[in-house]
């Protein structure tokens, strides 16, 4: 994924400056190369390199960059390595435009082949450059933007957003076609951005964008119009009452740090974001589907993943959970009408579970979503949604919007067992009385009793470069997430897998000392003791996140056991992820890796 933010005002003249305050809060969206351009005096004035977004702002002083319009552009490589040559934006030949892009270009190289043999001079191997020699090309014939630009996206093919500027008036426009845009109107400027931290310093006045628009900014007008035919859209903006001061680290050495800690908050804004009829219209449609399945990437799998065992044991609803980008392959010839898909994402923008709406849209299949990320695409194709509430999620491993996931996942099959009468209604009560009231206290218990071990364990988990994280029953989601956080900040090999599986073949790897973690919920303890048993006899040593039980205690040291206080058992699992971020967040700082920009990630992927 990337980050494009692009501005035109009547207002300054040094642009620069709100360029960089502006699009460094895009930075979780991408830090291999950044690049601005402004016109100046009617010339495109181009500054770009490898790296990270404060780091090359610094070193090419593009806030000193004049003029009164100009792009940003954040770029996470997907075509061409990181590097100033593929930088974006990009220039067309005859450097009268600037475009930059986020997303990608399928039909690159056969472009590529084509403008380059009619003669276009296309400087690198990045995708997002294709962008500007397609509209150059019609604009040249035309002379009009609208229609170079609306003849330029017929030829490109993929899921994209860009903007474009031409040097020679006081316009910028952008394009959505699958990745997400937002526009924002201020006093005397206009903006567009992929995310709305970045419109935030400048205005709340907020126009959502939709596939398939082109966007018209001049300093005091936003025109919206159909690329297909040109027609004018009428949208009203909202005032956004996001809080910018989310985007900031808050006294927090990071916003990993930070968003961990707000864990408390979230989980209880959550129930504030969630309305009814729609959490009643959400359950219903699950419990009355054919088959449920759950689909979603990286950490928002990881909750998918304790959601279904909540759904089997609340419900008694069985619940498939599927990686996204497996989906297609592995059930897409199966899946019908009456089956319902419930995407889980963050962003809203993760690109493998975008790809499965569509496919599923063809088969007549439900689609509802778990979405943090308001107007992003996402809420755009479901026909329902719950958000999150957990305002921005700024560092690229996710933390408190995986904590959100699971604590919804927990209140909605506590719901549907409920409804479908297999859940008695005042154990449902009790469960969702402790969701609403008690959870927050109990993380802040976690964090504190545990912030302190998670710190003195890291010099010995810095000495190997993989271990284990085993999980059993309802915590085997939370395993791979505890593992994708070490392996997302701290570069090592986590593996998390099941612990019933760890004696077929993994085991062979433990000797003296190898590091083992086990996340265990309460009612597995003494279940878990002979997987315990079988490393503990061979010399590993037994690292635990769980609640305290004298059978547990005789494999762990004190210093190793990470406890979490007493809960209902179903609030245990939510419970047992907070230690492991904190081990991953303490490991990475203690490695001296910035835990928020981890190198070759991002965010929000919106490539397949
Ligand atoms: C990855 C992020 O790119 O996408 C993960 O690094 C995230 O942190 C995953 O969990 C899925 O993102 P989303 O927005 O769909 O939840």
């Amino acid at each position: 994924m990337c980050g494009i933010f692009a501005i035109t005002s009547n207002r300054r003249n040094n642009i620069g400056e709100t360029l960089v305050e502006c699009a460094e809060k895009l930075t979780y969206r991408g830090y291999d190369t950044v690049g601005c351009a402004t016109v100046y005096k009617n010339k495109i004035h181009l500054r770009k390199d490898k790296g990270k977004f404060d780091i090359v702002a610094t070193k090419l002083r593009l806030s000193e960059m004049r003029g009164s319009k100009g792009i940003a552009q954040l770029r996470w490589a997907t075509f061409g390595a990181p590097s100033k040559l593929n930088a974006q934006p990009h220039l067309d030949c005859d450097e009268d435009l600037c475009a930059a892009h986020n997303g990608n270009i399928l039909n690159f190289l056969p472009l590529r082949e084509q403008y380059t043999h009619e003669g276009h001079t296309v400087r690198s191997m990045n995708d997002g450059e294709i962008c500007v020699h397609a509209i150059e090309r019609y604009y040249d014939q035309l002379g009009d933007m609208v229609e170079a630009i609306q003849k330029g996206c017929n030829d490109l093919k993929g899921d994209y957003a860009f903007a474009v500027m031409h040097r020679d008036d006081d316009k910028v426009y952008a394009v959505k076609m699958g990745s997400s845009l937002f526009a924002g109107i201020g006093k005397g400027e206009t903006c567009v951005s992929s995310d709305l931290p970045s419109i935030l310093p400048i205005t709340r006045e907020i126009l959502n964008i939709h596939d398939g628009e082109l966007v018209i900014l001049s300093p005091t007008t936003i025109e919206i119009r159909r690329i297909s035919d040109g027609q004018l859209v009428e949208r009203k903006p909202y005032t956004s009452d996001a809080d910018i001061r989310v985007a900031q680290k808050g006294g927090y050495p990071h916003f990993m740090l930070k968003e961990i800690h707000e864990q408390v908050s979230s989980t209880r804004t959550l129930f504030s974001a969630i309305r009814e009829p729609y959490i009643s219209q959400f359950v219903g449609s699950l419990i009355n589907a054919n088959r449920v399945f759950f689909v979603a990437c990286g950490s928002s799998y990881h909750a998918a993943v304790v959601g279904s065992y909540y759904f089997n044991e609340l419900a008694n609803v069985a619940v498939i959970p599927v990686i996204g980008g497996q989906f297609i392959s592995h059930y897409g010839d199966a899946v019908r009408k009456g089956d319902v898909v419930v995407c889980v994402s963050q962003s809203g923008e993760t690109k493998d579970v975008i790809d499965v709406v569509h496919h599923c849209r063809n088969r007549d299949v439900k689609i509802l979503s778990i979405i943090n990320v308001l107007g992003s695409t996402l809420t755009h194709l479901s026909d329902l949604y719950l958000p999150l509430g957990s305002g921005f999620e700024i560092s690229v491993p996710a933390t408190k919007t995986y904590t959100s996931q699971v604590t919804l996942f927990n209140y909605l099959a506590a719901l549907s067992g409920q409804k479908r009468e297999v859940l008695e209604s005042t154990r449902a009560e009790e469960i969702i009385t402790d969701l609403k009231t008690h959870l927050p206290a109990l993380i802040e218990e976690t964090i504190s009793t545990n912030t302190i071990k998670a710190r003195a364990l890291a010099p010995y988990l810095s000495k190997y470069s993989h271990f284990y994280v085993l999980g059993y029953g309802i915590t085997h989601g939370v395993a791979l997430e505890g593992a994708l956080k070490i392996k997302e900040v701290c570069y090592i090999v986590a593996d998390g897998m099941y612990s019933s599986e760890f004696k077929h073949g993994p085991l062979s790897i433990v000797e003296e000392g190898y590091p083992i973690v086990f996340t265990i919920a309460p009612k597995d303890s003494e279940h878990l003791v002979n997987h315990l048993a079988e490393v503990e006899c061979r010399g590993a040593r037994i690292i635990i996140t769980g609640e305290d039980h004298p059978l547990l205690r005789r494999y762990v040291k004190d210093d190793d056991f990470f406890l979490i206080p007493e809960s209902n058992q179903y609030l245990s699992p939510i419970l047992q992820a907070i230690p492991l971020q904190l081990m991953a967040y303490h490991l990475a700082t203690y490695k001296n890796i910035d835990p928020d920009y981890p190198r070759n990630i991002s965010k929000t992927l919106t490539v397949r």
